[in-house]
C-alpha cells in the first residue's frame, strides 16, 4: 500500500517506525521544512529511504503521486483539518495526528466527508491499543465492572521552556492549545470512550499558572457527567516538577476496580474483579515496555488502519473519535469561558474562542 507522510517533525520518528513495521510503501515524505526530513531520517531511516521523492507542499505531492493510498498528517494541529479535508476529497485514506481540528466545524466536516467520500479516516488516539488499555476494554465490553459509578483521568506531566520553544505554534490557540488539547487528550479520550462515550454535562476550570509565555492553559481541571449515569473528573497539567510523573485512569465500577497507570496509561496498577480467574494473574501488575510516553500504540493503529482500508470496514479508532475527544476538551474550554457547566453535544466552539483568557 502506497504511503506519504505530511509534517516530519518530532512525532514523526513513530510514523516512520509504523510504516516500516507494516510494509508500506513509503512514496512520499513532506514538509515545508525540507531539512526536517533529513533530521527525521537521521533519526529514524525508512526502508528504501533514497526512492522517496520529498515535498514542501503537499498539493504538488498528491498531483505527482495520485496513487498515495494513505497519507498520515504530522503536521502542527492548526493545519490538520485544512490538510485532512483535502486528502478526502482526492480519495486518500488519513491517519490525523491528534487533535483532530482545532473547532467543532471542521470536526464535524471531516466525520462527514469522511462517510461521504468512503474513505477510511483515523484519529492518532494510539494510545487506545495499550495492552493495559485493550484488557480493560475487553473486560468493560464482557460487564465485568457491573454498574459504573465513576472514573478519573490523571495526567500530571512537566513540559519545560525548552520544549515550547521548540517551536512558535505550541501553546497557541489557533495551532495547539494547552495541556487539555495536546498533552491530554489521549487520556481524555480513554475516560470517555471506556466510560461509555454517552456525555452529558462538563464543567471545567483551567488556568495558566507557570506558562506565561504561551497563550494557553497549563492545568485544567473538569468534572464529567455521563448520560448511563456515571460522573468523572479530569486533571491535567504539565506543571508538574521536575519531569513527568504520570498518566492514570481509575475506573470504579459496582463489581471491578481497574487503575491504569505508567507514565502513560501503560501499566496494570490495580485489576480487581468479584468474578476473579486465573487469567487475573497475568493483568495485576503487568507492565507494557515503552521507549517514550507517546508509546507503541502507532505501530498497532496503522495496522488496524491498513486492514479497514482493504476489507472496507471503519477504523477502530474513526474520525467520530477524534471528534468526540476534541469536543471534550472544547467543551472544558467553554466551560471556562462561561463559568457554566456545558451540555453536549457542543455545536460549535473552536480553540481560537479562547483567546484573551490569559
Ligand atoms: N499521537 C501522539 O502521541 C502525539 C505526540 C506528539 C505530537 N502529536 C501531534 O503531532 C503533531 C505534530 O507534533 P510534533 O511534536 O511532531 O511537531 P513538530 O513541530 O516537531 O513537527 C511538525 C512538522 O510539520 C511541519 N509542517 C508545518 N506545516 C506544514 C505543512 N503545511 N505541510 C507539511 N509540513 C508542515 C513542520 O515544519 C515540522 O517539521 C501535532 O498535532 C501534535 O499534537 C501527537
Amino acid at each position: 500500500m502506497k504511503y506519504a507522510l505530511i509534517g516530519c517533525g518530532r512525532i514523526a520518528v513513530n510514523h516512520v517506525k509504523a510504516c516500516d513495521n507494516n510494509g508500506l510503501e513509503f512514496v512520499a515524505a513532506c514538509d515545508t521544512v525540507p531539512e526536517n526530513i533529513d533530521i527525521l531520517f537521521g533519526k529514524q531511516m525508512p526502508k528504501d529511504a533514497d526512492k522517496i521523492a520529498r515535498y514542501t507542499d503537499y498539493k504538488v505531492m498528491l498531483e505527482e503521486h495520485p496513487e498515495i493510498e494513505l497519507a498520515a498528517i504530522a503536521t502542527p494541529s492548526g493545519d490538520h483539518a485544512e490538510i485532512a479535508k483535502y486528502l478526502i476529497n482526492h480519495g486518500v485514506n488519513v491517519i490525523i495526528e491528534k487533535p483532530m481540528s482545532m473547532n467543532m466545524k471542521d470536526a464535524d466536516e471531516i466525520v462527514r466527508l469522511a462517510e461521504e467520500k468512503g474513505v477510511v479516516v483515523s484519529a492518532c488516539h494510539q494510545n487506545r491499543f495499550n495492552i493495559a488499555v485493550q484488557q480493560t476494554k475487553k473486560a468493560l465490553d464482557e460487564g465485568r465492572f457491573g454498574t459504573l459509578s465513576h472514573g478519573s483521568i490523571h495526567v500530571r506531566w512537566n513540559r519545560n521552556k525548552g520544549y515550547y520553544d521548540q517551536a512558535p505554534w505550541r501553546g497557541t490557540w489557533a495551532d495547539d492549545g494547552g495541556c487539555l488539547m495536546n498533552q491530554c487528550i489521549h487520556g481524555i479520550d480513554l475516560l470517555r470512550w471506556l466510560m461509555g462515550g454517552e456525555v452529558d454535562t462538563v464543567y471545567g476550570v483551567t488556568r495558566q499558572q507557570f506558562h506565561d509565555y504561551l497563550e494557553a492553559e497549563d492545568v485544567g481541571m473538569a468534572v464529567v457527567t455521563f448520560k448511563n449515569g456515571a460522573v468523572a473528573t479530569i486533571e491535567g497539567t504539565t506543571n508538574v516538577y521536575p519531569k513527568n510523573l504520570e498518566e492514570t485512569l481509575y475506573l470504579f465500577g459496582e463489581k471491578g476496580t481497574v487503575k491504569i497507570g505508567g507514565t502513560s496509561t501503560n501499566n496494570i496498577d490495580v485489576w480487581d474483579f468479584s468474578d476473579e480467574t486465573e487469567a487475573d494473574q497475568q493483568n495485576k501488575g503487568f507492565k507494557e515496555q515503552t521507549s517514550n510516553v507517546y508509546g507503541n500504540g502507532h505501530t498497532s493503529l496503522y495496522a488496524d488502519v491498513i486492514d479497514a482500508i482493504k476489507n472496507h470496514r471503519q477504523p477502530y479508532v474513526d474520525a467520530r473519535a477524534g471528534r468526540n475527544g476534541l469536543e471534550m476538551v472544547l467543551a472544558i474550554y467553554k466551560s471556562m469561558k462561561t463559568g457554566q457547566p456545558v451540555k453536549l453535544p457542543l455545536e460549535d466552539f473552536a480553540s481560537t474562542d479562547m483567546k484573551g483568557t490569559f
